[in-house]
């Protein structure tokens, strides 16, 4: 699967990186994909109850009303049904993008499955909402449509009588028709809310709703769009005739005439085949799955931070099962966990001035636990040689900070600039093991975990618990977030920051932090730590 994802990847990012140009990060359409897609959603429900206000069902009547709404009454209901039609476009085109972007970002597999999965039931239920609204308007499209999709069902050969009988004369159609098309074409995107619903609950705090900014430029552009060319309909159906020139919507009804070619059995085992191998990417090989967060109970005293960090909902609090004196625990769901470990830098308890032999947090990924973390960190400062020391601690998915060669500057590179819990950069500057600490990863508002950078963010600017103690010099830490081709943008940041720091730093060093002589279990387990503190 590689082979396709790769190039995919690469394309995605030149496209990102082309685009980060123009726009703000919180402007730019790729890193909001699916927030869009709802958007386009609702913009649909609302033009579409508007639109369905003056229409009328029957076989010359809802013709006649579309063509009045297009006519007569263009500039409130026209505009709404242009507007219905494009957004129903862009919801086709950007939860395409966004199924193309999960799966080049490799956010498909794991845990992901049932994101993954849901997600294609609900393409089915954009395209058959699509699809019967088409029919609605009862003109030669609609007649189209109508025709192919009818043979298409009838090679299913689930019907005893075939259904695109019902077009072969005028008199074979009723007005009950429309009232079973208009039923189907509020009845599944009902549905569809419900399913994405299901798709969003391995999320926490799903971004539905696309940045201000983004949105008012969506809208405006839509609006736009809908008077500068509005929808109109083809000639009024009649099944006595031969169709006229159809002209097709690509986004619903492209693989109409495909049909053609391969046949309507050809066509349904086309889009059978797809389906099924999309639903069963995330279960083939190569199956990594890195192992996932585990609580130590020891020095978990259920203060609730990781659960509310976590961006998968893999963290519940339960009832203490250890006698301990604390009301809850930490319990993490191991078939939602994506080993992100964000939720070590949740933990009050992750902090690096522990004594060794009890250097271990609440919450942390056995392959990068707490003592593994601190020991990179003293090896990385170890080697750094020179003036303006500055030590990187960078994710998997942003440059490749490991490739830094200067020998001023060291690097820690983590599954996500999220699990680094804040105690980290006051060790590193208290301890002198640096002049300067640089976080760095994704680009802002596209981190690959979803709520890394924003958490991280957060806790140094002392929003977020924990965070960041005051004592820290602010301008001794600087954060950028270039995305994975931000090779330049971070050198230039690195070396402007550099600038900045003082020449001969260890003068200025913060006052060194003793280690506690030993840290009892107890210690770890008291209330949580007032903010802003470690167990320093
Ligand atoms: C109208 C259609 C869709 C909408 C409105 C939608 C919406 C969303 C939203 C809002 C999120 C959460 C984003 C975040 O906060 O980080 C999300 C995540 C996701 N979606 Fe969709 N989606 C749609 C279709 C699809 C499709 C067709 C697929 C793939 C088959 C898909 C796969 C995923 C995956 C894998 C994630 C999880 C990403 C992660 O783990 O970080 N979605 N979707
Ligand atoms: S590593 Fe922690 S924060 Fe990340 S998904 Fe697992 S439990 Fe949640
Ligand atoms: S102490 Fe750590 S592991 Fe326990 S609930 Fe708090 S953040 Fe989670």
């Amino acid at each position: 699967m590689d082979i396709v994802r790769r190039p995919l990847r690469h394309g995605f990012q030149l496209l990102e990186s082309a685009l980060d140009r123009v726009f703000p990060p919180a402007w730019q359409p790729l890193y909001h994909l699916g927030a869009l897609a709802f958007f386009c959603l609702w913009v649909v429900t609302v033009s579409g109850i508007y639109v369905y206000v003056f229409f009328d069902t029957g076989t010359v009547e809802a013709y006649r009303s579309v063509e009045r709404i297009t006519i007569d009454h263009w500039y409130h209901a026209g505009v709404m049904r242009s507007l219905h039609r494009y957004a129903s476009g862009g919801m086709v085109l950007f939860m395409l993008l966004h199924l193309l972007r999960e799966f080049s970002l490799d956010r498909y597999r794991g845990s992901r499955w049932f994101t993954w999965v849901t997600g294609i039931v609900v393409i089915w239920l954009v395209y058959i909402s699509g699809i019967t609204g088409y029919w609605l308007v009862w003109d030669e499209l609609a007649q189209f449509t109508a025709i192919r999709t009818a043979e298409l069902v009838d090679a299913l050969g689930i019907f005893g009588e075939p259904i695109a009988r019902n077009f072969l004369t005028p008199a074979s159609l009723d007005d009950r028709f429309f009232t079973l098309m208009l039923f189907l074409h509020i009845a599944i995107p009902l549905i569809l809310f419900i399913i994405l619903w299901v798709h969003l609950q391995r999320v926490s705090r799903p971004e539905i709703n696309p940045p201000r900014g983004l949105t008012v430029m969506m809208l405006a552009g839509m609006v736009v769009l809908s008077l500068i060319k509005p929808a109109v309909s083809h000639p009024p159906a009649d099944l006595g005739r031969m169709l006229g020139e159809i002209r097709l919507d690509w986004y619903y009804l492209g693989f109409y005439p495909l049909a053609d070619v391969i046949g309507e059995r050809g066509l349904l085992g086309l889009l059978a085949v797809l389906t099924i191998s999309l639903a069963a990417l995330p279960f083939m090989p190569p199956l990594r799955r890195a192992p996932v967060a585990t609580v130590n109970l020891d020095f978990c005293n259920g203060c609730d931070r990781c659960v509310q960090d976590c961006p998968y909902a893999a963290v519940t609090l339960v009832p203490r099962t250890d006698g301990l004196p604390f009301e809850h625990e930490a319990r993490v769901e191991p078939s939602l966990c994506v080993s992100c470990g964000i939720c070590t830098g949740a933990c009050p308890t992750a902090t690096p001035f522990r004594q060794r032999g009890r250097m271990i947090a609440g919450i942390e990924l056995p392959h990068l636990a707490l003592k593994d973390m601190r020991a990179l960190t003293d090896r990385a400062a170890e080697g750094l040689e020179g003036d303006r020391r500055v030590l990187v601690f960078g994710c998997d998915h942003g440059v490749a900070i490991d490739r830094l060669s200067d020998p001023a500057i060291g690097a820690v590179r983590l599954p996500c600039v999220g699990m680094l819990p804040p105690a980290f950069i006051d060790y590193v500057l208290s301890r002198d093991l640096a002049d300067g600490v640089v976080l760095t990863g994704c680009a802002e508002e596209a981190c690959y975990n979803r709520l890394g950078i924003a958490w991280t963010e957060a806790r140094i600017e002392g929003q977020r618990d924990p965070y960041l103690r005051k004592r820290v010099p602010r301008e001794r830490v600087l954060r950028v977030w270039p995305g994975k081709s931000g090779d330049q943008v971070l050198a230039a940041a690195l070396a402007g920051f550099r600038e900045t720091l003082p020449a001969q730093p260890t003068a200025r060093a913060l006052p060194r932090q003793a280690a506690p002589a030993a840290v009892a279990p107890e210690a770890a387990l008291e209330p949580v730590p007032a903010p802003g503190g470690g167990d320093d």
